[in-house]
């Protein structure tokens, strides 16, 4: 066996340190230092391959691989079309989530309506529990084939047996590469094992998927270089206790990185979800106080989600606040502007805030439905029902446009809203829906919420998670967020 020695590499960055410390001393990341194992000596150079010559770029234009769909119209959507014949794609998610189970319909289903011979290499379970998986599944079909193995070398040699177009391999942690001397699921194993795969992926035509586990902070475990080397990562995500799964690209060659694909899990594994703003909406209640529909984007797809918020008066000098589906430090800012900007008195309360349904929202088009929610839930004003709100909430106070609202504008007509309030650049809205444009957040909680506009009395003001109500909105925005036409729906409420 080759003779190894042990260095410490950093995780985040890749770089080699002889001994651990603390953090990385090339990127200053703490606690990313693992040991690995790596050549002793010199590392000798293989022989080169020919040279190839350089030729004009317009020349070197090429029909790439066509992707081959998989039939799974959330993972088409988000491959781009499908699968490359000749690469490789990491499909990294927390356990538990259904990666073993998005694999095993992947591959019955480019079985049974493309054809392809697929070879599922089970190195964590065993073959009789993927089988009784797949039976479950509908997924027992005579041109997919299965192996439980962890040897690589033995891989490659069932792979030379089979002959597949697609080989699955669950997952590349549990994988063991004999030449290199360390235990599975090291970052020398990882390493060595992506670097075969890689290497005969593109010599064999072969399209391989192994699945690759996260680590406590979501990225995928092992060296960086695993990423680098394969052509596409995908990530499934989902809460544990929401049957919603999502499904994106962090890396893709063959495409972009906007799609995101939708499934929910349920008895018969994953089901797609095409239509996920009405399964989102779909036990809302509205005109209930603390709602607000805000229209968000994943990726390039527009949802539409219900944010909740509930302000409990409180007298712990730390109040609790709880953020699900949204970013805690986005929601403490949002919490701060509305305390300093339009008065309301949040630091005597608890605020909980969530979005329904399990999807987590990373952009700023929820600040708006956020600060709505928490204002309305403390002033018992509910948002009428037929109302979404979009725009990023800026520290002065001021709303500001977010990407593509006018596909956010789109999905909120489609799904029959008659109202929204953005800020006052967005674009002309589609038919059947009014956009109410609104220069200020104060602006909106007053025409959203049909807020009084002068400010309460002293003694209100010193009740623990009352409203010290903005004194007037600026006099040039006035006829812009029609305020007073809007007050007869708003008041039945
Ligand atoms: P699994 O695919 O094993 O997850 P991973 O490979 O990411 O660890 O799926 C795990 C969960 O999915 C498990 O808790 C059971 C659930 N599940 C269903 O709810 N329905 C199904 O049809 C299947 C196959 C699994
Ligand atoms: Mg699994």
């Amino acid at each position: 066996m080759n003779r190894t020695r042990t260095v410490y590499r950093c995780t985040d960055c890749g770089a080699e340190a002889p001994k651990w410390t603390g953090w990385c001393g090339a990127c200053a990341a703490s606690g990313t230092l693992e040991p690995d194992e790596v050549a002793a000596g010199r590392a000798s150079v293989g022989p080169l391959a020919p040279s190839v010559p350089a030729v004009p770029i317009a020349e070197a234009v090429a029909g790439g691989a066509e992707p081959i769909p998989t039939t799974i119209a959330e993972v088409d959507r988000v491959l781009g079309g499908g699968l490359v014949p000749g690469s490789v794609v990491v499909l990294g998610g927390e356990p538990g989530v259904g990666k073993s189970t998005l694999l095993l319909q992947v591959a019955a289903a480019m079985v049974a309506t493309s054809g392809q011979r697929v070879l599922y290499v089970t190195a964590e379970e065993s073959a009789s529990q993927v089988a009784a998986r797949a039976e479950r599944l509908g997924a027992l079909d005579p041109g997919l084939w299965l192996a439980a193995e962890t040897a690589l070398p033995h891989v490659l040699g069932l792979v030379d047996d089979v002959r597949p177009d697609v080989l699955v391999v669950d997952s590349i942690q549990a994988l063991v590469d004999p030449t290199v001397g360390s235990s599975a699921g090291s970052m020398a194993q990882v390493r060595g094992c992506a670097h075969v795969l890689v290497a005969e992926a593109k010599r064999r035509g072969l399209t391989i998927v192994v699945v690759g586990h996260v680590t406590k902070e979501g990225g995928l475990a092992g060296p960086k270089v695993l990423e680098h080397v394969v052509d596409t990562v995908l990530s499934f995500e989902g809460e544990r206790h929401h049957a919603l799964r999502l499904l994106r690209a962090t890396k893709h060659r063959f495409g972009g990185t906007h799609e995101v694909g939708l499934f929910e899990m349920g008895d018969g594994g994953l089901r797609g979800v095409p239509d996920p703003s009405a399964l989102f909406l779909a036990d809302r209640q509205p005109g209930i106080t603390g709602t607000v529909v805000a229209p968000v984007l994943d990726g390039h797809r527009p949802l539409l989600v219900e944010v909740q918020a509930l302000v409990v008066p409180t007298q712990a000098p730390f109040p609790r606040r709880t953020a699900q589906g949204v970013d805690s430090g986005r929601l403490a800012q949002v919490l701060a502007v509305l305390e300093r900007r339009a008065g309301l008195l949040l630091s005597r309360a608890e605020v909980h805030v969530a979005v329904a349904g399990g999807v987590r929202v990373r952009e700023p088009g929820v600040d708006l439905a956020v600060a709505l929610a928490v204002a309305s839930s403390l002033t018992e004003r509910p948002v009428a029902g037929d109302v979404v709100a979009c725009g990023e909430v800026g520290l002065g106070g001021e709303l500001r446009q977010v990407h593509r609202t006018d596909r956010r504008l789109n999905e909120a007509a489609r799904l029959g809203f008659r109202e929204a309030l953005v800020p006052p650049s967005a674009p002309e809205a589609p038919e059947g829906l009014r956009v109410v444009r609104t220069p200020s957040l104060c602006h909106a909680l007053t025409t959203a919420l049909n807020a009084p506009q002068t400010p309460p009395s002293v003694s209100e003001m010193s009740e623990p998670g009352t409203v010290r109500w903005p004194g007037g909105i600026p006099a040039q925005s006035r006829d812009v967020g029609r305020a007073g036409h809007r007050s007869s729906r708003h008041r039945s409420a």
